[in-house]
């Protein structure tokens, strides 16, 4: 019988595309903390990471054969204004996840971000030395390290900026640029930060071909197949969802002073996980076509 599958933060972005797209597939759990997720035929609990104790509890009930670790504090800025709690649920949480992991023989995907990188470079490989910027992707690489050493056989996927169809309760930058276009909001776009954007749909391909191989253990990096800038990508936008590009104010991060530290250019090398895998995720124009199809 195919094993059951534990997905941690299903009420967020990513696990909630996640659990759609596997949901015919494998036997599925998720855990949420705030937001209970409307969900019929998957077992859905209550996690707060912050609690030593629950991860054990779950874990012992529910019997999962693997793993794919989604919740953290994702946004940079909360991140920024409160350092003790990025630790304590991306890094001291993770560790519990990873320990439980471990004592029950499951197999764990830890889901990381691109922003354990400066951006000073671009276009990394795995092998790079990463040197995050602020609170939020020190955390996550803590959280990396903390998976592999205490969960020894961990995969650790880095993804970079992803898009999409929102959770009931969490979204992508889709939500914002949406706004900007409809005139709510000015449309500042960067042109000089960098990115490999994801179509979310593709990370859940891609995480569903790790779950096919348990030998796959180690970081990989699994971004998009093109390099494109904030503005650019509006630009692609503009141009298949039928809005005025003319909405979009290009501007340059550099001349913000008092923007908080990002990386300008967080490109990532995913050669490693097509290499091992064959699985290439679909560029910006054809992402978003496929996100459009989808919100109609
Ligand atoms: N979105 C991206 O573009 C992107 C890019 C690279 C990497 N990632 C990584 O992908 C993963 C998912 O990101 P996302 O965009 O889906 O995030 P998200 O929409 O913010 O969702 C975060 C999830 O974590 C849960 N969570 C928050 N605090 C928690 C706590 N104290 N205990 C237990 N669960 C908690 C949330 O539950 P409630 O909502 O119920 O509180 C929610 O389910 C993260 O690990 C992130 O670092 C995301």
């Amino acid at each position: 019988m195919t094993p059951k599958i534990l997905i941690t933060g299903v009420s967020g972005f990513l696990g909630w595309n996640l659990l759609g797209h596997l949901g015919n597939r494998f036997p599925l759990a998720g855990t949420f903390a705030r937001h209970r997720p409307p969900l019929e035929g998957v077992t859905a609990v209550r996690l707060d990471l912050r609690d030593p104790a629950a991860p054990g509890e779950i874990f012992r009930r529910l019997n999962p054969g693997a793993v794919i670790h989604c919740a953290a504090v994702t946004s940079p800025a909360a991140c920024l204004a409160d350092p003790g709690m990025a630790r304590e649920v991306n890094v001291d949480g993770t560790g519990r996840i990873a320990r439980e992991a471990r004592g029950i023989g499951a197999r764990l995907i830890y889901v990381s971000t691109d922003r354990v990188f400066d951006g000073k470079k671009g276009n990394y490989r795995e092998d790079d030395p990463a040197e995050p910027l602020g609170p939020y992707g020190r955390s996550k690489l803590a959280g990396e390290e903390l998976a592999q050493r205490l969960c020894p056989g961990t995969l650790v996927l880095r993804l970079p900026l992803m898009y999409g169809p929102p959770s009931p309760f969490s979204g992508s930058f889709i939500e914002f640029m949406r706004e900007g276009f409809l005139g709510r909001q000015p449309l500042n776009l960067f042109t000089d930060q960098y990115r490999t954007p994801l179509y979310v749909e593709d990370a859940a391909l891609g995480i569903e071909l790790a779950l096919e191989l348990p030998q796959l253990s180690g970081i990989y990096h699994l971004g998009g197949p093109e390099r494109v800038n904030r503005a650019e990508f509006g630009y692609r936008m503009a141009e298949i969802f039928g809005y005025d590009p003319g909405a979009i104010n290009p501007v340059r991060m550099a001349d913000q002073p008092h923007y908080p530290p990002t990386p300008p250019d967080a490109s990532l090398d995913s050669g490693l996980f097509f290499r091992a895998t064959g699985f290439r995720g679909r560029g910006v124009n054809e992402g978003l076509t496929a996100l459009k199809n989808r919100l109609v």
